[in-house]
């Protein structure tokens, strides 16, 4: 067997609409308030995106940044793994018109459908078509335009939610830099649970799906949330193992930004103190495989995370799906 060669995060970038929408905006659209959103979620605004933005446009804004960060031009990208459940199209791959807009024309394309795991499910294959040497620069996006898919008639969910992009470069970088360890998961037992039920195969859409508000986000919030602490802790003990390391290797846990109160109590379930826990959800909310994407890139702009930093990635989601990332910078 060939020898692996060791994989890594070697640019990222970000892209975030700029409307914002505040929590006293929403309470202007529907019975809610932000007391409500703030002490049970930890959100006070998100992002929504313009008329003419699509997940494809803002992930070409994230990639362009990605490329610029890591030094790498369109025409160097192998491989371009879009991560998302809000695509422009059922079909084709949004992967393919970023790579379209960016001129990538050498590169591979395809989506990669993991809810909110999308981005650590990304990443993890970006490492081994890097690993195996099967192909040299492998950009991941995750990017989602969840205001698209989100019920404003549905207070339970229309507050969660926001739109963003984020993308990173993955090649072949020198020990002890890299990407550690990885650990994917999924139970499809609790698929109805968190889902778009209409729109497929199974429900095609038709005047009745439509009527029935079934191409939106249905969420059962309690079981979520009962499972998502645990499923996070669980992950982020797992890779650890893997990697021969302990949680007091970890300088930053970037989380999957779904809830505060899920992530404290990811957190405390991981033996982790939340100053080295990276938060954005109080600006952007819940964007699904983006919340992780934008974090590390702006953990890393922050100066957070700098050469020999440890930092873990973790996410649930639909699905269920869950996985965790160790990286070294
Ligand atoms: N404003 C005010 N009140 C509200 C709102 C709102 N926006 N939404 C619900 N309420 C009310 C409910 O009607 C209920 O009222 P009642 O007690 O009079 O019946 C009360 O608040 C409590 O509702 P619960 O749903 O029990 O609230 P809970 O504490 O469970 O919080 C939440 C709800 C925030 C959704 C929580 O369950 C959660 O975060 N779950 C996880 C969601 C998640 O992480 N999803 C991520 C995956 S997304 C993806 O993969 C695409």
């Amino acid at each position: 067997m060939t020898e692996l060669l060791r994989a890594g995060i070697v640019g990222t970038g970000m892209y975030l609409p700029e409307k914002v929408l505040t929590n006293q905006d929403l309470e202007r659209m529907m019975d809610t308030n932000d007391e409500w959103i703030t002490s049970r979620v930890g959100i006070k605004e998100r992002r929504i995106a313009a008329p003419h933005e699509t997940t494809s446009t803002m992930g070409t804004q994230a990639a362009r940044q990605a490329l610029a960060d890591a030094g790498v031009t369109p025409a160097e990208v192998d491989l371009i793994i879009t991560a998302t459940i809000t695509p422009d199209v059922p079909w084709p791959a949004t992967a393919c018109f970023i790579q379209r807009e960016l001129g990538a024309n050498r590169a591979a394309c395809f989506d990669l459908e993991a809810a909110c795991t999308g981005f650590i499910y990304a990443l993890s294959l970006a490492r081994n078509f890097v690993a195996t040497g099967m192909y040299r620069t492998v950009l991941v996006v995750a990017a989602e335009t969840l205001s698209r898919i989100t019920d404003w008639q549905d207070r339970s969910t229309a507050v969660l939610f926001g739109d963003a992009a984020g993308a990173a470069v993955v090649r072949a970088v020198d020990p002890p830099a890299g990407i550690l360890a990885s650990v994917l998961g999924s139970d499809g037992n609790k698929g109805e649970l968190l889902e778009q039920p209409a729109g497929g195969s199974r429900r095609p859409a038709s005047h009745e799906t439509v009527d029935q508000r079934l191409h939106y986000i249905k969420m059962k919030g309690n079981e979520v949330f009962k499972f998502a602490g645990r499923a996070m802790a669980r992950a982020n003990a797992e890779v650890l193992a893997k990697a021969g390391m302990t949680i007091e290797h970890v300088d930053l846990l970037i989380p999957h930004q779904a809830n505060m109160r899920i992530i404290e109590a990811a957190a405390r379930l991981s033996h982790l103190s939340m100053d080295k826990v990276y938060l954005n959800i109080q600006r952007y909310g819940n964007t699904s495989a983006a919340t992780t994407a934008v974090a590390l890139c702006e953990a890393r702009r922050e100066g957070r995370l700098r050469a020999g930093s440890v930092c873990l990635l973790v996410a649930f989601g639909g699905g269920f799906t869950w996985g965790s990332c160790l990286v070294r910078f």
